[in-house]
């Protein structure tokens, strides 16, 4: 068993974390600028991405790595939908399709299960963690920024069944603690690491797309502003030790 892959994860991804708070599009939500037609591109893209991991994830549920990691209190498939059903309408099933990038990363999931289960662990990590991490600060920014109906259009942040920062906190710890123990040896769980951090280059692929859309809605003079400089990350921070910005937002 490969001892701390809560922290080893954590620690191996610190990186790509912050360059994915870096992109241009983090930057501009960060700062309040959420533009409704690129956020429901990203919405119609995860909807593609979790249909595929939470199908892959649920056929697993017996296998001895996966299903340890697998708490459908945390699939997002259904969230998703609402929002989608928020943002094109009933018939939303007819308007979307997957970017460039969202047919890369459903690929990638689909590989992984077939060739190797055990590296869901990693794509499951990677936006359930964070979900439930920098998510609630970005749904409270989203929900001021794009001035929504009442309970419309942040499903995709929202858990019911873990409904408060208390709770989310402590169902961190529990995932955290099902990631120790999983029966994973070092070599595996270094590969579980690397295919975390190619999850985040597949998430910075799927964002980045959307960068013309946002440089279109608010002018060159202000992405170029808000874009220029680099911050520190959030997870270079030991846990839950977050910066006061994302306190004052949970
Ligand atoms: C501007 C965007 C983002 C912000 C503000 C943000 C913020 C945070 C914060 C504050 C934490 C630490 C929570 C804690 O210590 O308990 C965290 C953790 C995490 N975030 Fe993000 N995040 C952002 C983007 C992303 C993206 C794009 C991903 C991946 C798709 C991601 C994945 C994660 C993961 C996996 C963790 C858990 C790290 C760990 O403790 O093991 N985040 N995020």
């Amino acid at each position: 068993m490969s001892e701390n892959l809560a922290s080893k994860l954590r620690e191996g991804t610190k990186h790509s974390h912050t360059m994915a708070e870096n992109t241009a599009f983090m930057k501009c939500f960060l700062k309040g600028i959420v533009e409704p037609e690129p956020f429901r591109k990203l919405i119609a893209n995860l909807y593609f991405v979790y249909s595929t991991l939470e199908e892959e994830l649920q056929q697993r549920c017996n296998h001895p790595v996966v299903g340890q990691i697998y708490f459908p209190e945390l699939n997002r498939k259904a969230n998703l939908e609402k929002d989608l059903t928020y943002y094109y309408g009933r018939n939303w099933r007819e308007q979307i399709v997957p970017s460039e990038a969202g047919k890369a990363y459903v690929t990638r999931i689909q590989e992984v299960a077939k060739i190797e289960p055990a590296l869901l662990v990693a794509h499951a990590y990677v936006r359930y963690m964070g979900d439930l991490s920098g998510g609630q600060s970005l749904k409270k920014i989203a929900r001021s920024s794009m001035d929504l109906l009442p309970d419309g259009g942040t499903a995709f942040y929202e858990f019911e069944q873990i409904p408060t920062p208390e709770a989310r906190k402590a169902f961190k710890a529990k995932y955290r603690q099902a990631l120790n123990s999983l029966a994973v040896d070092d070599i595996l769980a270094t590969k579980i690491i690397a295919e975390a951090n190619y999850v985040f280059e597949l998430n910075r692929n799927l964002i980045q797309e959307l960068e013309a859309d946002v440089k279109a809605a608010i002018g060159d003079r202000v992405f170029d502003l808000i874009t220029r400089q680099d911050k520190p990350g959030s997870t270079e921070r030991p846990p839950g030790n977050t910066s006061v910005e994302l306190i004052a937002a949970e």
